[in-house]
This record gives structure tokens, C-alpha cells and sequence, in this order.
């Protein structure tokens, strides 16, 4: 469960736009090992890294042909705080010349150079120095949106990285207008984005397997997130097994909303199994959402157009009537209490 404060940080960092968190190997390892065959074939690019610095590009580069990638890009951002690098993966010496220029590194093959029977970031720094081509300088800044980057995410199959938090509906919204195949990290109060939420609602983006709990800053310490995780549009299996439920509805254990025409199911697997009208479930769902047995038909936040609300309370109601719009909201003891944000799903008929 998410604390406070970790949440916090993530509000903190859209608000001061620090969006410095750096993702580690072993999540990403975790994260990736499920879609291992999506990958062969393809062109990966990892549009928010600095190639010299981002474990993406030393994930790809190091796994480029276990996965049987065929071409791997990555472009760094001229203002990356970290670029000419507090966290670098290379001795980079003649690698990269002083000073923040924003980069792109494309490769197609990587070989056991050293032949050590595996492809390490050492087989991947003398490729590097061997082949001055599979790196240059970037004419304009790097930004994920200028039309040399926007160029190469053309040419891609697949997006894979942890994008600006501060930039995310855009980061996203631009994957989708190019209709390409992604992999991100992301907050999970992005549902609350309408935007966002729309794509969710249309099984156009899902949640990956895991979430990602730690992430590195320049300084090298370590930040704790207990909101964030992947987001993607690949398949994942888990999205296809059923959710086992065993509740039977009866009016009395169930509240209806006073203010939509759903029930309220203040735990995802206490889901009334018989139950054919709309339910108000945690945001949690997301991570049991299998699109063949259940729809999402909406979100309970700040959303005064959605068609199962009933009502809008006036002072008149209620002095919280501020509170109890922006939620679905519950009697109880003959007391109006706003519920958490939550998710309005039926079953699949
Ligand atoms: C959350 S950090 C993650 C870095 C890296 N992808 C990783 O996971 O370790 C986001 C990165 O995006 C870069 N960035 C910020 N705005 C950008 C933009 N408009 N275009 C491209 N990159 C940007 C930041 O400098 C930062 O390095």
C-alpha cells in the first residue's frame, strides 16, 4: 500500500518538475523478463536516456542478442542534470566528448568481444570505441517531441523507459498519435489524468507486472516511491487469467452510492460475483483487470460528466459538499462520507 509521503514525493516531483529519478538494472530486469519473445525482431527506443547513463540502454545493449533485437536507439536530453554524468555506465573516456550535448546511440549487432562467453557493458563500450558510427551528436536538444527524435520513434517497434513524471500525458499521448508499442514507467495517479484515463477505459494501455519501488537520484542516494509502476500496451498474461471471486450481493453488506447508481465493493476481492449493475471497486483493480471478463465504464474523481452520476450536493446538502462531488459518496449512520477514488466496472455480459 502506498504511503502518504511517498505519494507526496511523486505530487512533489510533477509539481518542481524533478525529474530526476534514475531506474535500476534489477527492475528493470524484473519487469522485462515476461515479454521476452514481444522483443525479437524489433527495434527499441529509449527515448529518455542518456545511453551513457540509463540501465534501459545498458539492459538492451547487454540482453541485445538474447532478445534477438534488431536495432537498439537511445537519446539523452540536453538537460539531464546527469548528463557528462554522475552516474555513468562506461569509462567514458573518448567515448563521449566533455559536456552535456544531448546524444544518440543506435546499434545492430553487439559481440562477445571480450569472449567471455557472455555480452557484457565491456563488450559493449569496445564496440562502442570500435565503431565511431553507432553514436553521434544530436542536432537539436534531445526532447522526446523534436522532430529528430520524434524521426526515430518513427522508425521504432517499441518504446521502452521511465519518462519524465512531469511530461507524462504528453510522453504518452504522443506514443499513442504515432501508434507505437511501449513499455513505461509511470505514477498510478496518472488515471486520474482524463486523457489517460481514456486510453485505460479503451484497453489501450494496461499495467505491466510490478511496480518499482526505489529510484536512484544524480547524488546517488536512493528515493522511495510507493505509487509508481509500468504501464504498457504489450500482452501480458496476466491480463487474460480470470479473477477468482466467491461473494454472493446482498443489499445489506453492499452500500449504494448516494450519488451514482453503482454499489460500493471497498475491496477488489470482495467483488459480488452475481452482481450485474455497476461497481464502485479501489483503483487497485487495474492490477486484476482482464478485459474479457469485466469493463471499466469510469472513474469517481472530479468527474461531474459521468453518465452514473445522479446527483451534485449543494451547501445546501451538506458544508463537505465540495468533498462529496469530487468522489462517490456513502450514508452511513445517516452521514454523507466521501469515498476514495474509484473505479465504476460491471462484469462482461
Ligand atoms: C525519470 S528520469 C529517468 C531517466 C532514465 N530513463 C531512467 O529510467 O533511468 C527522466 C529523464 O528524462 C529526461 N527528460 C526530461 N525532459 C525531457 C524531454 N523533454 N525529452 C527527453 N528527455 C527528457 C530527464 O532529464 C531525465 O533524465
Amino acid at each position: 500500500m502506498a504511503t502518504k509521503s511517498s505519494n507526496s514525493n511523486l505530487h512533489r516531483a510533477a509539481k518542481v518538475k524533478n525529474d530526476e529519478f534514475y531506474t535500476q538494472l534489477a527492475d528493470i530486469e524484473k519487469e522485462l523478463k515476461h515479454y521476452k519473445d514481444q522483443f525479437r525482431d524489433k527495434i527499441v527506443y529509449c527515448n529518455c536516456d542518456d545511453p551513457f547513463e540509463s540501465n534501459f540502454f545498458k539492459y538492451f545493449a547487454a540482453n541485445f542478442n538474447a532478445l534477438r533485437l534488431k536495432r537498439l536507439i537511445t537519446t539523452s536530453y540536453t538537460k539531464s542534470p546527469i548528463a557528462g554524468g554522475q552516474l555513468p555506465l562506461f569509462e567514458m573516456e573518448g567515448l563521449k566528448p566533455d559536456g552535456k550535448e544531448p546524444y544518440v546511440i543506435e546499434i545492430t549487432e553487439v559481440l562477445d568481444i571480450n569472449k567471455d562467453g557472455a555480452i557484457s557493458i565491456e563488450d559493449v563500450e569496445t564496440l562502442l570505441r570500435r565503431n565511431k558510427k553507432s553514436s553521434r551528436k544530436l542536432q537539436g536538444n534531445g526532447d522526446f517531441r523534436s522532430e529528430e527524435c520524434v524521426e526515430l520513434l518513427k522508425r521504432a517497434d517499441i518504446v521502452v523507459t521511465n519518462p519524465p513524471f512531469s511530461l507524462f500525458r504528453q510522453y504518452v499521448a504522443q506514443l499513442m498519435e504515432h501508434g507505437k508499442k511501449f513499455l513505461i514507467i509511470g505514477n498510478d495517479n496518472a488515471i486520474s489524468y482524463k486523457d489517460f484515463f481514456e486510453f485505460i477505459k479503451k484497453n489501450k494501455v494496461w499495467n505491466g507486472y510490478g511496480k518499482v519501488k526505489e529510484f536512484k537520484q544524480p547524488d546517488g542516494t536512493l528515493k522511495k516511491f510507493g505509487n509508481v509502476g509500468w504501464y504498457t500496451n504489450l500482452d501480458t498474461t496476466k491480463r487474460h487469467e480470470k479473477l477468482t471471486l466467491y461473494k454472493k450481493y446482498n443489499a445489506k453488506e453492499y452500500s449504494k452510492y448516494d450519488n451514482y447508481n453503482a454499489i460500493e465493493v471497498p475491496k477488489v476481492s470482495d467483488i459480488p460475483i452475481n452482481h450485474k449493475g455497476v461497481m464502485g471497486v479501489p483503483v487497485t483493480f487495474l492490477d486484476k483487470y482482464n478485459p474479457n471478463q469485466f469493463e471499466i465504464l469510469g472513474i469517481t474523481d472530479r468527474d461531474s460528466k459521468n453518465k452514473y452520476r445522479t446527483k451534485m450536493y449543494t451547501k445546501e446538502d451538506s458544508p463537505k459538499y465540495n468533498d462529496l462531488n469530487r468522489r462517490a459518496a456513502i450514508k452511513v449512520n445517516n452521514e454523507l462520507k466521501p469515498t476514495y477514488a474509484r473505479l465504476l466496472i460491471k462484469f462482461k455480459q
